[in-house]
């Protein structure tokens, strides 16, 4: 019998999530700022059974030497955008079991601030919560918005980050014990104050003491995920995440990606098994091959190669627009986004041009596996990518930037993956936690191998 894995959709509160197609007739990611599409959208993957819905965030957009490139705006190149967080509680509202991952930055806020809305949304969201840890990408314009002067190099935002998420841990599972909310007017006692414990953290980076002011949800922490395979992206990883977000470009790669993450976890004394790894792929399908590969090519005409370089600026602070296409990108350093740049300059490999980088990222852009073909050509790529890569569970990336792609994926693929066990045969009644579907752990909480297990001190 097949792994089954768990399967999630990837959203941007911007017109287009990634490469610009909302002029196309079938992209509707212009509707993005409209509550009632969001809440039409979640209401067909949770009837779907899908099970998270993803929403990638970022405070900055692209720039190329400090300010906007003028495709940012023409092209609406994630940009505008909205805050994905203050929509989660009326999703959660009309949804039954729909998770929501949200992505926060740690280089922007201070821990106290996001632990408590996360906390907040664990409650109104009955535990079906996530939040994807990043250090940031388009950290340099996050940066001028926030007038930081430094926010240190890409491997010392790991480092701020891995203190940023235990000071989180330790307000979500050190302070409130678990019968410390007694709500009982008899005894007019709202709160045990015996049962309260302050934090006392006093570290590198963050000092926070105290009691956490929100009682334990269903989850106590959100679910953590995190996105960013570079060598420090990884380690962080191994050390907090119990599912991380890749966008694999090949089966051997992402195989490398996924038992490198998971030999770390066992050195920070957790199993193999506590960290779940999940791809990013972009599905073109129809009921014909040919009818798939005609849609393919129409959505690829819609890529344009200024687009795509404004965009890898905006992810690696590097315009490739600047150098001669026939010049071999022998080496960029990026400071930001590593994963990126690795996609491309390898040790040992054949060092590609800037004419050769920007093709590809034409059509691939910051996306994951590529698949087109007809619903059965599609269900064995995933099955060999399952099996290939060792990946516990898919995200389903937009095409057109409209929730089409997860339509068409639904109603063609999902019935052949429930067939062969990929996906469950079907929806369940139950309304488990975010952390119960996705990691298949037996409890709603944070597993006591985690690192952050260390802060239930009662
Ligand atoms: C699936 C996926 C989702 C991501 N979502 C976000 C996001 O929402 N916001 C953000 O700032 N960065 C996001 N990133 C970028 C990462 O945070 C990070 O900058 C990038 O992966 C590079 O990490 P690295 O330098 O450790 O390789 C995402 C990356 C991946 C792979």
């Amino acid at each position: 019998m097949p792994k089954q894995i768990s399967l999630g959709v990837f959203e941007m509160m911007n017109p287009n999530n990634g490469m610009p197609t909302w002029t196309h007739p079938l992209g509707k990611g212009d509707r993005y700022d409209s509550v009632e599409y969001w809440v039409e959208v979640a209401r067909m993957l949770d009837a779907a059974d899908v099970d998270f819905l993803f929403f990638a965030d970022t405070y900055g957009y692209a720039t190329i030497d400090g300010a906007m490139p003028d495709l940012v705006a023409a092209h609406g190149i994630q940009f505008p955008g909205f805050d994905p967080m203050l929509l989660i509680s009326a999703l959660a509202r009309e949804t039954d079991r729909l998770g929501f991952v949200l992505t926060s930055p740690t280089t922007v806020e201070r821990p106290y601030a996001t632990a408590r809305r996360f906390a907040t949304l664990d409650h109104y969201t009955a535990g079906r919560i996530g939040w994807n840890v990043v250090t940031g990408s388009s950290q340099a314009t996050t940066d001028d918005l926030f007038g930081v002067a430094d926010s240190g190099t890409h491997d010392s935002r790991y480092d701020v980050a891995d203190e940023f998420v235990d000071v989180c841990l330790e307000l979500w599972e050190g302070v409130w014990e678990d019968d410390a909310l007694v709500r009982d007017p008899s005894r007019n006692l709202f709160v045990d104050p015996a049962k309260l414990h302050p934090i006392a953290h006093r570290g590198t980076h963050f000092a926070s003491s105290g009691v956490f002011a929100i009682p334990p949800g269903p989850q106590r922490s959100p679910v953590l995920f995190q996105a960013g395979t570079s060598a420090r992206g990884r380690a962080f990883a191994a050390r907090n995440a119990e599912a991380v977000l890749i966008q694999g470009q090949s089966i051997p790669k992402a195989r490398e990606h996924v038992d490198d993450i998971r030999a770390q976890a066992v050195a920070h004394g957790r199993s193999p098994d506590d960290v779940k790894v999940v791809t990013g792929v972009t599905i073109t399908v129809a009921p014909t091959h040919d009818e798939a590969v005609a849609l393919r090519t129409e959505l690829e005409g819609l890529y344009a190669v200024e687009d795509a370089a404004v965009i890898f600026a905006g992810f690696t602070g590097v315009d490739l627009s600047a150098f001669d296409p026939s010049e071999p990108l022998t080496a960029i350093a990026s400071d930001q986004g590593q994963t990126l740049v690795d996609r491309f300059v390898r040790p040992g490999q054949p060092v590609p041009t800037v004419g050769d980088v920007l093709g590809d990222f034409r059509l691939r852009a910051n996306r994951g596996f590529q698949i087109t073909g007809d619903p059965a050509e599609v269900a064995d790529e995933l099955q060999a990518i399952v099996e290939g890569t060792g990946i516990d569970g898919i995200m389903l990336e937009p095409t057109f930037g409209g929730p089409e792609a997860f339509e068409a994926f639904i109603d063609l693929v999902q019935p052949i993956l429930r067939d062969r066990g990929l996906l469950p045969a079907t929806r369940s009644a139950s309304e488990p936690t975010l952390r119960e579907r996705v990691t298949g752990a037996g409890t709603p909480h944070l597993p006591s191998a985690h690192p952050g297990a260390r802060f239930r001190t009662f």
